[in-house]
């Protein structure tokens, strides 16, 4: 099955980066595999580097092999590499583009719809698409033309507004593919069809009966060797402004009209349009951050962020916690809680919802939960009261859990469902513009005020749970963060 995609050339800038390395040459011979590759796709690798083409297929062996320990098939293998080329883009060379444009217009060995895949840094995003319009290389007649950008699309609304403004001079929004890798999971595809497809979700989904949301990940690796990266970008602007909005986004969003790319996207950009703007002038109660300090994780100790930077002024956040209102009927007044961190006690992605208290009370803390798993488990688990069968009249929280993913089914990985997405020129997993604006529009105030305010940062040992400060953001003290569901008994924060 190759879903009909047409015949294609994937143009990969950075295509010796790691995220090539890693996720794009291994996705791609996934498909393979998978049969889901059109039989004349091709792909063009695009470096700095002058590298010959037996020097680049035995490279992207090595990516192979690498991903692959238990080995692949050969015939499969063959058929692959045989798809992949490579042209040498040096920087200095003023006549690079037309000098690509020359090799792509081998119309034997490459079909003419082109998608470009950018993993370059985000600084030559606007210069490779004009570089490439240019030449023509981006023009639309009988064949189609996609840029792929990574993220992150901007550093901040008026970046934004101005990498958009660059890029639009030369392309149409239907060209333009914004990644958020989150949206190729399969976990979050899932949010949408599970919460409509359900009567049983569908008319408790509201603000009648839900307490609060909870939109939680939590990681228990550290920034590692990408301290310079992340110390200019902090927890808030990398996880929260993307992958959570967006988790949320799918989580609160009205029944879109239909489920085409259109449809899905309006629905959701309506929704992150509707959160309601983050009052700087009493942030403390909406917003906290953190900085991981020195600590243990799986018995192993390990440094602090300010030692593993270097630089013990930093106050950018390792960890960051918002709390969210949307105006509109079905969410007034419910908390959505978001939050992520870097060394935390355990690494879990996950929506955690708190029905509101039921007419019958017979313990304090009796309250249904309804958690769906992002990762690592991908499950649905419903927590209920149910009496403990004896003499008396007591009652115990039972759970009602059902994996999402079965042993059996496949793995696909975020970005090989990305890619076939480009290719078949659905854009529905991308972001639009909008998304990416309306996120932007959120969260700056706060990365502004934070970035102004110099006083120390609320530090948590690496391996701990969340620190005790973070519960200043709560609208009732009744509510507390919701852990892990694996966990059983130690799922609760108090
Ligand atoms: C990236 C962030 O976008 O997502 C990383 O830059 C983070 O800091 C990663 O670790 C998490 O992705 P995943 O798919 O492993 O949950």
């Amino acid at each position: 099955m190759t879903n009909n995609i047409d015949p294609c050339t994937l143009v990969l800038f950075g295509a010796s980066g790691n995220l090539a390395r890693v996720k794009l040459y291994p996705g791609l011979f996934r498909l393979d595999l998978l049969g889901r590759l059109p039989a004349d796709l091709k792909i063009l690798a695009v470096g700095r580097q002058v590298v010959d083409l037996d020097a680049w297929r035995a490279d992207i062996k090595s990516m192979l092999d690498a991903k692959f320990k238990k080995g692949y098939d050969p015939q499969v293998f063959e058929r692959f590499i045989a798809r992949n080329f490579y042209h040498a883009n040096p920087p200095t060379d003023p006549d690079a583009f037309n000098k690509l444009k020359a090799t792509l217009s081998d119309t034997q060995t490459f079909p003419q719809n082109l998608a470009y895949f950018l993993s370059v840094r985000p600084v030559d995003f606007a210069p490779v698409v004009e570089s490439l319009a240019n030449v023509g290389l981006t023009q639309e007649d009988k064949y189609w033309r996609r840029v792929v950008i990574e993220k992150p699309f901007g550093t901040d609304l008026p970046s934004a507004k101005a990498l958009q403004a660059a890029i639009t001079k030369h392309l149409k929004e239907s060209q333009i593919y914004r990644i958020d890798h989150y949206l190729g999971k399969s976990a979050l595809q899932n949010i949408l069809l599970q919460r409509f497809t359900n009567t049983v979700l569908e008319p408790i989904w509201n603000n009648q009966y839900i307490d609060h949301v909870q939109i939680t990940n939590t990681e228990m690796l550290g920034v590692g060797d990408r301290t310079q990266f992340y110390d200019s970008t902090g927890a808030l602007r990398d996880m929260l402004q993307s992958h959570i909005l967006q988790t949320l986004a799918l989580t609160a969003m009205e029944l879109p009209k239909d489920l085409s790319p259109e449809g899905v996207r309006d629905a959701k950009i309506k929704v992150l349009e509707q959160i309601r703007p983050i009052p700087v002038n009493e942030l403390e109660k909406h917003a906290f951050r953190a900085q991981y300090s020195a600590g243990e994780i799986n018995g192993e100790k390990v440094p602090g962020y300010l030692e593993e930077l270097g630089n013990p002024d930093s106050v950018v956040e390792t960890y960051a916690a918002l709390k969210l209102f949307i105006d509109n009927p079905r969410w007034q007044g419910v908390p959505f809680y978001i939050r992520t961190a870097k060394r935390l006690h355990e690494a879990d992605t996950r929506i955690s919802i708190r029905f509101k208290k039921a007419p019958l009370q017979i313990n304090d803390q009796d309250q249904n939960w309804l958690i769906i798993g992002i990762q690592p488990r991908e499950c649905i688990k419903l927590e209920i009261q149910s009496k403990i069968p004896g003499l008396d009249v007591q009652t115990r929280t039972i759970q009602l859990d059902a994996a999402n993913r079965l042993d059996s089914d496949d793995s696909v990985d975020a970005y090989e469902a990305l890619l076939l997405n480009l290719m078949q020129g659905d854009n529905s997993n991308y972001l639009h513009i909008s998304e990416a604006e309306a996120q932007w529009r959120l969260v700056d105030p706060v990365v502004k005020a934070w970035a102004e305010d110099k006083r120390p940062v609320h530090q948590y040992p690496a391996g701990s749970r969340d620190p005790e400060a973070s519960k200043v953001i709560f609208e009732h003290q009744d509510q507390f963060w919701r852990y892990s569901i694996a966990l059983g008994g130690d799922k609760y924060s108090h």
